[in-house]
């Protein structure tokens, strides 16, 4: 009993807590009196706030148009319809399918906490802030709202003109008028700033997950528990998606990015060279950011090319030490789970569901 409360003490000390010996006492569930100490069982860390703007007149603008398939340039999609409720916040086609029915090059990630990024959007991390990543979801291929292969400077005219027609029509006027009071010429950056605004209004800090480190132990199972010692423990999940945005790229400026040999195992003219393109670097080559996994059980298909249609054969792949290739990460290793480990780890992600979704506005 004495080995058992110092060995949990140790646990909590070495994760830089200082708890006194009742509070760090394993919890109701555990099943492990000996061995090394269970991180399920120490303290977790919590989401910090949200930085940036949120000025509800742009949230409230931003929400509308998130929502509205006049934004592309052939009314056919919204933002909404690559980031809906149903998949998670995320796609469904394992390559989005942009304005046009023209297939874009890689899979919707799910957008909950996107505001945490820093300088770090898309999967490649080439955008530096949310307003940019909407400017260019917004007139790229996703929406279409440039015409394909337009300069710089003629896709901002495309946008500028677009964001003009948009606040003279008489429902968005007033929206307009609130969120960005005096403004005599609407440009694109007035869309891109409503969206982003939104956007970051899009927290999930609801799971289970968030529950059990505030100290609701019964929030997550035994299963669950055993799960998440498991993804901070033996499966080494955490090196790369570290709790509490489950992304250890998140929240960190200019983010981190992982070769894990997904969407190699093809030609090397076909491979997507991920964050080289961006860095023009060798090491970086078919390197992705790791997603969050919040929301993860929600929003197949998996990986930055839709490859992996179901959680558990995505989370082989990761276990098993991702897929060789020249230049796979060295953190990613066979970790040797058993089936059960493997399930257990399944299920601590059931316990990263987002409880909030997207709510459909009525469009001005
Ligand atoms: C046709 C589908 C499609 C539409 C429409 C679309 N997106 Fe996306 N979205 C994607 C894809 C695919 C990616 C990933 C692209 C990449 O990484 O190269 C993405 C990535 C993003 C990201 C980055 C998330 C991250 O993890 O860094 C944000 C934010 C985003 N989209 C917002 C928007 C907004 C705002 C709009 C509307 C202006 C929009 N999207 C419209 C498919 C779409
Ligand atoms: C070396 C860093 C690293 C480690 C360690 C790691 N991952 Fe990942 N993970 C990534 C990267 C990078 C991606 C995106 C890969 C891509 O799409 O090309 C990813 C993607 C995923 C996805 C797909 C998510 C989505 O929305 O598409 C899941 C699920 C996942 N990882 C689970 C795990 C689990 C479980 C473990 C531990 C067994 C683990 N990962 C270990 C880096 C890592």
């Amino acid at each position: 009993m004495k080995t058992r409360a110092l060995v949990a003490m140790l646990a909590a000390v070495s994760l830089g807590a200082c708890k006194s010996k009742e509070e760090a006492k394993p919890g109701p569930g555990s099943a492990a009196p000996k061995g090394p100490p269970r991180a399920s069982q120490a303290p977790q860390p919590k989401l910090p706030a949200m930085i940036g703007d949120v000025d509800p007149k742009k949230v409230e603008l931003g929400h509308a148009l998130f929502f509205d398939k006049r934004l592309s340039g052939a009314n056919d999609r919204s933002c909404y319809s690559c980031h809906q409720n149903e998949d998670g916040n995320g796609g469904h086609d394992p390559i989005a399918i942009g304005s046009g029915d023209k297939p874009l090059t890689r899979h919707s990630p799910v957008i909950w906490n996107v505001g945490y990024w820093n300088n770090a959007f898309y999967w490649d991390g080439r955008a530096k802030t949310l307003e940019d990543n909407a400017k260019g979801a917004w007139g790229g291929g996703n929406m279409g709202g440039a015409p394909a292969g337009a300069k710089p400077e003629e896709t901002t005219a495309a946008l500028d003109k677009r964001a003009v027609e948009l606040a003279a029509i008489a429902g968005y006027k007033p929206l307009f008028d609130t969120a960005f009071p005096g403004t005599k010429e609407w440009k694109a950056e007035h869309i891109t700033g409503a969206l982003a605004a939104y956007m970051r209004t899009l927290v999930c800090n609801d799971t289970a997950y968030d529950r059990y480190a505030a100290g609701d132990k019964a929030a997550l199972g035994e299963q669950q528990q055993r799960g998440l010692d498991l993804f901070s423990g033996k499966g080494r999940c955490a090196t790369c998606h570290a709790p509490p945005f489950f992304s250890t790229a998140m929240g960190l400026e200019g983010g981190a990015y992982f070769n894990t040999g997904v969407g190699t195992d093809v030609a090397e003219d076909k491979v997507d060279v991920g964050r080289m393109k961006v860095t023009n670097k060798p090491e970086d080559w078919a390197a992705f950011k790791p997603p969050s996994l919040r929301n993860v059980t929600k929003s197949p298909p998996y990986f930055h090319d839709g490859s992996v249609a179901k959680l558990d054969d995505a989370v082989k792949i990761m276990a098993n030490g991702g897929i060789a290739n020249k230049n796979k990460s060295p953190l990613l290793q066979n970790a040797e789970l058993t089936d059960a480990e493997r399930a257990d780890l399944v299920a601590f992600l059931g316990g990263l569901e987002c409880g909030g979704k997207l709510v459909e506005p009525k469009l001005p």
